[in-house]
């Protein structure tokens, strides 16, 4: 039988109707700020989909486009006003940023309680003690995606190829608090086959267009593909969707897996960030 698909569109599409719901339930309208530096165009298309979920469930959203020339000290001025700025609950800067500004200097001056993206280190480091805030977006959905199959985490074997600061190393960590045994891939990884056979739960966040195989899952597996590479005006996955079909239990598409969770995610921090203490 060929695997079950999740759909992470019609998951999503459920989480912002419930987010709606709780907006109208406010004495004022949330705000996200969006911050896209340079005109890299998959950035583009990402901050509009980000905006459209913002104004579907009731949120308004500030768009800030900056040259991609600007200097770090400027845009760190730009983030310090949306930190201040009361009508902002979420700051979200797009990334990649230009090779010439460090990244994770403007990603540690977002304030903790309105990183909607929850990338910075407070909420990071915060999540890896047990005592999660904000809780990375992409992983944060990546968990929910596994959890709609009715299959249970606790005591499974996790495989995660990757280990990026916004995917692969605070997934492993949310499968660690779940109770997973977690396995972390990375392009050093000898005999990756051979981990990510044993897998239960196989999560591919590397970019590496259908790098994951048939011959890599273990049968009934739950395979969550986070890769996204655009060809033209395709985007196409880490997972060889139609052969690996063959073999595991559930999968998420792509597009129409993780793409929409991680919104559904953000939307749902920045609901959490206005609860939080300033
Ligand atoms: N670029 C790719 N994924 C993401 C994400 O989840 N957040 C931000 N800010 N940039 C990204």
């Amino acid at each position: 039988m060929p695997a079950k698909i999740i759909d992470g569109t019609a998951i999503a599409r459920k989480i912002r109707e419930n987010i709606k719901k709780k907006v109208r339930e406010l004495s004022f309208t949330p705000g996200i700020a969006f911050v896209l530096v340079g005109n890299n165009p998959a950035s583009q298309i990402y901050v509009e989909h980000k905006q459209r979920a913002c104004r579907e469930v009731g949120f308004f959203s500030k768009n800030i486009r900056l040259e991609g020339n600007i200097d770090e000290l400027e845009l760190l001025r730009v983030v310090d006003e949306l930190n201040q700025e009361n009508k902002i609950q979420g700051i979200i800067v797009q990334l990649p940023l230009p090779s010439h500004i460090n990244s994770q200097l403007i990603i540690d001056s977002i304030l903790p309680h309105k990183d909607a993206d929850g990338i910075n280190p407070i909420n990071i480091g915060n999540m890896v003690v047990g005592n999660n805030l904000i809780t990375p977006a992409t992983p944060k959905g990546v968990i929910k995606l596994i959890e709609s199959t009715g299959i249970t985490i606790d005591g499974k074997h996790a495989v995660v190829l990757g280990r990026s600061n916004i995917v692969g190393k605070p997934l492993s960590m949310l499968l660690l608090q779940k109770n997973a045994t977690v396995s972390i891939c990375h392009s050093h990884t000898k005999n990756i086959e051979e981990l990510t056979k044993s897998a239960d739960i196989l999560v591919s966040a590397i970019g590496k267009p259908k790098f994951v195989t048939a011959d890599m899952v273990k049968s009934g597996a739950v395979v969550i593909d986070v890769g996204t590479t655009r060809e033209g005006s395709k985007l196409i996955g880490d997972v060889d969707f139609e052969e690996v079909r063959k073999v595991a239990g559930y999968m998420t598409p792509v597009p129409g897996g993780v793409g929409p969770m991680t919104i559904a995610m953000l939307l749902e921090n920045t609901l959490e960030c206005i609860g939080l203490k300033r």
